[in-house]
């Protein structure tokens, strides 16, 4: 088939590369002619593992195009809108600024018989609001076809993804005709998706209102397991418990499962923070308070892993962090991406910067990103020369290289060997024996540091123990 792709962001230049590899003509277009330079030279604008292999081999094929003009979709037979959705930046509505203005600039290109299907995440009754910027175009078919990528997966994800859903008009009763097949809209997509389907990958068709719902909830739900496990880090650390522990036993409960019950530093990046953000604001104008007031405890309990690290921090470095030498391990939000949008580290860095700290920032991949946005940052690619003289390491990104890190060796780098592990990957006990004093979030290292010292001192344990 012949397809447009709309936005060659993160979704988009993902979603392009993918369609090819299932053998259609792709053109992807964006405003942002430095972009398709790019991707047209088979080179992602962002770091993606396994992207830029995806692009070199369509461009290689001559299935893959990408251009800066509209006028390039004109041939397409289906059209998908994949552009960002970015938080207001005066409320915690969703901005649908692009979308809008990408619909409207794709009406005079718009071929007959072709289809305009709708990717990126939205608040529910988009879909309603964009039928009238083709409301000279009523024999246009329109669905929305939500996606869940993950950054850093993002290939495997969109060539293996766990469903597919489609939000068409009149939902699933509309979208079979009498003899049970499926027609319109509902067969279009199935012909673009066959190899995905014929892999027997789950499809589910809905109505427009539930399409866009069920990206925004499964978010939702994505966040609220993190904050609740967040919240139970918290209290693991007040009362002596060890929340990675804990997270284990309730994950292998199969009604429960175990991912995203990873505690630690909390979520950022560009999707869960401001699409959680974008349901309160959905719940609040349909008057649905639980899900505007849940909403909200979960992204204050996100918020407050960041002020928790924090006074970790300050905690370690006597009460004040002002004058003190302190590394940074990781800037992007999460590791396998150079993705640095509200990214939790970089609050962390900038806090401890405004209290008085040198920080020195290291990342993989992200540094170019995190040095443009922070010029106040000092930032340094080489892990070694970022510890060097440390007073105190905090990881913040869990990136595999910082996860390997060898405790004597990076001992002999820094001048105390005080470390802040937030996202609770580093073995504690190998740490401590190596003279390192750690803590974690709510990993009970709070605890041992306390009974260490109070040992140390000749106070019973006991008493210790009382003084949680
Ligand atoms: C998220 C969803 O997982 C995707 O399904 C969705 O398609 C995408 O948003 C989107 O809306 O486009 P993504 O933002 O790439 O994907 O990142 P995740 O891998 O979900 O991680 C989000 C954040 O949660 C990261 O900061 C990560 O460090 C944090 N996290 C994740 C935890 O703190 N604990 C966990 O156990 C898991």
């Amino acid at each position: 088939m012949k397809i447009s792709v709309i936005g060659c962001g993160y979704l988009g230049a993902v979603h392009a590369a993918t369609l090819a590899a299932m053998g259609h003509t792709v053109v992807g277009i964006d405003v942002d002619s430095a972009k398709i330079d790019q991707l047209s030279r088979g080179t992602a604008p962002f770091y993606e593992p396994g992207l830029d292999e995806l692009l070199v081999e369509g461009l290689s094929t001559g299935r893959l195009h990408f251009s800066a003009s509209m006028a390039a979709a004109a041939e397409a037979e289906v059209h998908f809108l994949c552009v960002g959705t970015p938080q207001s930046k005066t409320s915690n509505d969703a901005d649908l600024s692009y979308l809008f203005a990408a619909t409207a600039a794709l009406v005079p290109y718009l071929a007959e018989g072709a289809a305009v299907v709708g990717k990126s995440t939205v608040p529910v009754g988009t879909v309603m609001l964009l039928r009238s910027v083709l409301a000279d175009r009523k024999d246009v078919p329109l669905g929305w076809n939500p996606e869940f990528l993950r950054q850093g997966t993002a290939v495997k994800d969109s060539l293996v993804p766990d469903r597919l859903v489609y939000g068409v008009a009149g939902g699933r009763d509309a979208s079979l005709d009498a003899t049970g097949h499926a027609h319109g809209l509902t067969a279009v997509l199935d012909a673009v998706y066959e190899p995905l389907l014929r892999a027997g990958i789950p499809r589910l068709v809905c109505a427009y209102a539930t399409a866009e719902l069920i990206k925004s909830a499964a978010n939702a739900y994505l966040a609220t397991k993190i904050s609740f496990i967040n919240a139970m880090s918290e209290l693991c650390d007040a009362s002596g418990a060890d929340v990675t522990e804990l997270g284990e036993a309730m994950g292998l409960d199969p009604r429960i499962g175990g991912r995203y019950l990873h505690a630690g530093l909390g979520f950022g990046g560009g999707c869960l923070p401001k699409d959680i953000r974008s349901f309160r604001a959905q719940a609040a104008a349909l008057d649905v308070d639980s899900v505007d007031q849940w909403m909200g405890v979960v992204d204050a309990i996100n918020l407050a892993q960041r002020h928790r690290t924090v006074e970790i921090a300050r905690e370690l470095c006597g009460g004040s962090v002002r004058g003190q030498a302190v590394t940074v391990l990781g800037a992007a939000f999460k590791p396998d991406t150079d993705d640095i949008r509200d990214s939790p580290a970089l609050d962390v860095a900038l806090q401890l910067a405004t209290l008085g700290a040198q920080v020195t920032v290291t990342d993989p991949k992200a540094l170019p990103n995190a040095a443009m946005r922070y010029p106040q940052l000092r930032f340094v690619q080489s892990t070694d020369v970022a510890l060097a003289g440390a007073d105190l390491v905090l990881l913040l990104t869990e990136w595999d290289e910082y996860r390997q890190l060898v405790p004597a060796d990076v001992g002999l780098k820094v001048r105390r060997r005080t470390m802040v592990d937030a996202r609770n990957v580093l073995h504690a006990a190998e740490w401590e024996a190596a003279g390192w004093h750690i803590r974690g979030l709510g990993t009970g290292t709070a605890g041992r540091g306390t009974l260490a010292r109070e040992r140390t001192l000749g106070a019973p344990a006991s008493s210790a123990v009382r003084a949680f």
